[in-house]
């Protein structure tokens, strides 16, 4: 048999932008941890995940479409290369349990190359990692038959937004990540992602945050979500944005270039910043407005797209 026989077709997925509609900080476990409330949605904007089987030996490469201050790691800090191992884990203790030879079958089961063609900005708030590595598991576990209640939970413990990115779809997030309820998106929404030109990072948003607790996403807004959701989403916060804009000014900027963007109705930060979101009346509003930006701030990076139902 020759190698080009062996390797198999390449299989492909798009890793989403993740964005908060909203984001409610409400306490805060022993170990640190914050619990949250938030609405997320994904948009058709993402990096692109290949799995080609094959060639004995497994790879990670990076095919980056950006200019970043730092490269995107290939190593272990890359959420892509731990989802890899986690997926081989699960498969050779689920091939473990049908008694075929785990380790054997486990490691061949991650010879192959990965490639994530990059597209989002990293320190972003938009769950650039986290969605690759969902990606990752989606791809390599497709046809290991793990539980989804397995998977959220060992997915968990490579990062907070892991569960929802393995859902991809509209959600209400709760605890610190692991609890995701479906949630109805009245009409698909038309916005602007602006990252200013500068990361932020999670751990350190949380740190230099009032260590203050706000109320839970009302039931009200899930509901009026399915009916109006710019409104549900103007009457929510994201907790974290008053820090962001503190820490990196650049953000408040961001904010209020969108909101004084022709059409945009509203703008609100992402998870814990750095890209803030504009929600624009319709897609050729938001088309122009992010063409405008684009021409006046050469260092962000700007894209128009649309949050899924
Ligand atoms: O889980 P993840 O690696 O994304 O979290 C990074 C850091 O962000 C955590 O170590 C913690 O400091 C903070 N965090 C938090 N509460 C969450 C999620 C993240 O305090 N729900």
């Amino acid at each position: 048999m020759s190698t080009a026989d062996r390797r198999g077709a390449p299989r492909h997925r798009i890793a989403p932008a993740k964005v908060n509609l909203a984001l409610h900080v409400v306490g805060r476990r022993a170990d640190g941890y914050h619990l949250l409330d938030m609405l997320v949605a994904f948009a058709d904007i993402g990096d692109r995940v290949t799995w080609q089987p094959g060639g004995g030996a497994c790879r990670l490469d990076i095919e980056d479409r950006l200019e970043r201050p730092e490269p995107v790691p290939t190593n272990t800090s890359n959420l892509a290369w731990r989802a890899l191992a986690l997926a081989g884990r699960l498969r050779a203790n689920r091939l473990g349990a049908n008694r075929l030879g785990a380790n054997r079958l486990g490691a061949a089961s991650l010879a192959g190359t990965l490639t994530v063609r990059k597209e989002l900005p990293s320190g972003a708030g938009i769950g650039g990692g986290s969605s690759d590595a969902a990606a990752v598991l989606r791809l390599l576990l497709e046809d290991a038959g793990i539980a989804e209640e397995t998977l959220r939970i060992e997915a968990l413990a490579l990062g907070a937004d892991l569960p929802v990115c393995l859902a991809g779809r509209p959600a209400r997030v709760e605890g610190i990540g692991e609890r995701i309820t479906p949630v109805t998106l009245g009409a698909a929404l038309p916005v602007v992602l602006v990252w200013p030109g500068a990361g932020l990072s999670t751990p350190a948003v949380f740190k230099a945050r009032r260590p203050e607790f706000e109320d839970a996403v009302p039931d009200v807004a899930i509901d009026g979500l399915g009916r109006d959701p710019v409104t549900a989403i103007a009457g929510l916060r994201n907790d974290l944005e008053e820090t962001a804009c503190r820490i990196l000014p650049v953000v408040g900027r961001a904010l209020s270039a969108l909101q004084a963007s022709a059409g945009c109705r509203l703008a609100r930060m992402s998870g814990s910043g750095s890209t803030v979101v504009g929600y624009f009346a319709d897609p050729e509003a938001a088309t122009e407005a992010a063409a405008r930006l684009a021409a006046d701030m050469p260092g962000w990076w700007i894209r128009a797209g649309t949050l899924q139902v």
